[in-house]
């Protein structure tokens, strides 16, 4: 049995320079077979709303859905540092409110921790949260539920300027208390910089390396997500390929008649025989 990792692995793996690997996952089985491949930790992305319920982005997305799809999780994967992404409008409009909503995560979806997006301006959502007791992870760069402010989903911190207000909000979220910080679609030199500048873990997606561990969506590395492919994204499967293949040979199969075979079916009980033809006679 895999051992759960706890906050102080994740900091010991950072002094030894040991990389973590953790992706998305949004339900039971994808969670059972990350942590039998011995992911570190799982990010219970609200990016649900885009790989599972189809919408096109994650302002949709509810505390509900977040908590029912963080319970599958945990229950597939009960071994692994399991993160719940706090989603839109569930900890912006105050303190009080990111509180009760972090605080959810963990006594209803037995969450280890919580992620929410943005630097500076939700530093004291973070400092309530991380007062609160409950580990919280910041996000900053690319950060998908503020994209229409950003002008849609596009790399960060790509000029001297940006850089700056990003290192400051880096800076920030560490000082309100947050145990880690993930970094998305930003420049491998930021990434570096401020990986070293940080005491605590900071991780990417789409942010290259070295950093303290790597982060991708379980859509779009298994190929199950087909809108579009971020440039950071390596496919390691192609799932979507192999589940169409799947579903038209099962078709092909039901229409000409090879399925279902003799070896798919269930007999009458061996000595029931006579009795089970001579009460069908009764229809006649
Ligand atoms: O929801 C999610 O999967 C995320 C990643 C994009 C980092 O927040």
């Amino acid at each position: 049995m895999v051992q759960k990792k706890t906050r102080l692995d994740f900091m010991e793996m950072k002094k030894k320079g040991e990389q973590a690997v953790w992706i998305t996952a949004y339900d039971f089985p994808m969670a059972s077979f990350a942590e039998q491949a011995g992911m570190d930790m799982i990010l219970v992305g609200d990016s649900l709303g885009m790989v599972v319920l189809g919408y096109q982005g994650t302002i949709p997305v509810t505390m509900e859905d977040c908590l029912s799809h963080c319970k599958a999780v945990r229950r597939g994967a009960p071994n692994t540092f399991c993160i719940g992404d706090m989603p839109f409008l569930s900890y912006q409009i105050s303190c009080e409110e990111a509180v009760l909503n972090a605080g959810r995560f963990l006594k209803e979806a037995d969450m280890d921790a919580v992620k929410l997006e943005g630097g500076k301006r939700v530093c004291n959502q973070i400092k309530a949260i991380a007062d609160a007791g409950i580990l919280v992870m910041g996000h900053i760069g690319l950060t998908p539920q503020s994209s229409g402010q950003l002008g849609g989903f596009k790399a960060q911190g790509r000029d001297a300027a940006s850089a700056r207000e990003l290192i400051l909000d880096a800076l920030a979220i560490q000082e309100a208390g947050a145990y880690a910080l993930l970094l998305e679609a930003v420049p491998p030199e930021l990434t570096v910089f401020i990986t070293k500048k940080l005491s605590i873990p900071v991780y990417g997606i789409g942010a290259g390396g070295p950093c303290d561990g790597q982060l991708l969506i379980c859509g779009d590395m298994l190929g199950l997500f087909q809108a579009f492919t971020p440039k950071f994204v390596k496919k390691y499967a192609n799932v979507a390929e192999i589940e169409t293949n799947a579903f038209k040979e099962y078709i092909k199969e039901v229409k000409t008649g090879v399925f279902p075979g003799d070896e798919h079916c269930y007999h009458i009980l061996k000595g029931k025989e006579e009795e089970f033809y001579k009460m069908l006679k009764e229809f006649e």
